[in-house]
């Protein structure tokens, strides 16, 4: 049986801490609630919001309809041979925990992408990456609901359009699917990614040349902390702004004005820009408005100092938008989902 509650504030629910509240609101703890849910949302005639983690997104005003909070969870492996597991982890499972188990059973792929806030069902909708990893490097399938006919459907890698922080259910079927379970490929032998400079320095540092699955969570936990602000401490949405993509033509101007930027190359032959650096080069690291800043250590993260709301947070990033844009001539394009 599920219990639809009116008026529900949904402070506990973001990790900004925004007091908005939610008109409808629901837990799901497995697939009959989630079904009674929208036949609910459909007799009612209420849109339906999906709320996971809370961790990315930014609630600008009242949520209309009925927010659905998924707490599906369990993992498991569900098939192994010689050489791979596949893993299913539900949709309402933490994400650091599916990959800390993914660790404990010895599997490889998961592990840079540890201590990223927010849940399973997710973590494919922007494609989340951290440390040289992006989930579509291991991603094997999901299974999704649909919102208005209640049919599961299963998506493949190649269904779900996976590019840098984006995905199909970013773009075409944005708040059309409830994503009940994702399943990845993982391997049984070591393969680690080590490409990150961070990651190998601090490796080196420590004098680990053959590191195991356990030292590199251990090396991610340490550089995360390091310098990415804990939500449960000062509020935050992990990156504000997504990383830059510049024409070849563009990076190049660039670069002859600021031979020191910092840059990569982007799978689609554009240049990827850390705009956590144009942040600093335009002033902003660290510098604090009323109740909100960039934070000090990593000007890509926007936090919340307390009792900000979010026009304070939407004026901060407009003012940095406005800044890179004069010093740069580049736009910065938010990675956090504002409602
Ligand atoms: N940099 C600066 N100043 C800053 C921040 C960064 O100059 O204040 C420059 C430095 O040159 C640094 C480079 O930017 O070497 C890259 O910085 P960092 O390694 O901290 O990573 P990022 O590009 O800022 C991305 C992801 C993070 C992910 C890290 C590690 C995006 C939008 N963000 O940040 O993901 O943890 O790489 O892989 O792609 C998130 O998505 O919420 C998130 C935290």
């Amino acid at each position: 049986m599920i219990k639809i509650k009116e008026n529900i504030d949904l402070t506990p629910f973001n990790t900004f801490r925004l007091k908005q509240a939610a008109e409808f609101f629901v837990i799901v703890k497995n697939v009959q609630d989630l079904r009674a849910a929208i036949i609910w949302a459909k007799e009612n005639k209420q849109p339906i919001f999906i709320l996971g983690g809370g961790s990315n997104i930014l609630i600008s005003q009242k949520i209309k309809g009925l927010v659905i909070k998924n707490e599906i969870k369990g993992m498991e492996i569900i098939d192994k041979n010689d050489d791979y597991a596949l893993v299913e982890g539900k949709g309402g499972e933490s994400w650091t925990k599916f990959v800390n188990f993914t660790v404990n059973q010895g599997l490889y792929g998961l592990e840079n992408l540890f201590l990223i806030y927010g849940t399973v069902g997710a973590a494919p909708i922007q494609n989340i990456g951290a440390y040289g990893v992006e989930l579509k490097d291991v991603f094997y399938h999901l299974k999704a609901i649909n919102l208005k006919t209640g049919h599961e459907k299963i998506f493949s890698a190649a269904d779900c359009l996976f590019a840098y922080r984006d995905s199909i259910f970013k773009n075409k079927l944005k708040g059309k699917y409830f994503i009940y379970s994702v399943v990845v490929k993982l391997s049984r032998k070591p393969n680690f990614k080590l490409t990150y400079a961070p990651l190998k320095t601090e490796l080196a540092k420590r004098k680990i040349t053959e590191p195991c699955l356990r030292d590199i969570v251990n090396v991610i936990t340490d550089i995360r902390n390091s310098k990415l602000p804990n939500p449960g401490v000062l509020p935050n949405a992990g990156s504000y702004f997504k990383n830059i993509e510049i024409s070849e033509r563009k990076f190049k101007s660039l670069l002859k004005k600021y031979p020191e930027m910092p840059y990569f190359q982007s799978d689609n032959k554009k240049i990827k820009i850390p705009s956590g650096w144009l942040i600093e080069q335009a002033g902003f690291k660290g510098k604090r408005f009323g109740k909100v800043s960039m934070y000090e250590k990593q000007a890509l993260i926007l936090v919340n100092h307390g009792g900000a709301q979010a026009k304070d947070i939407l004026a901060l990033a407009e003012k940095v938008k406005k800044a890179v844009n004069k010093k740069f001539g580049v736009d910065l394009v938010e990675e956090v989902r504002v409602i």
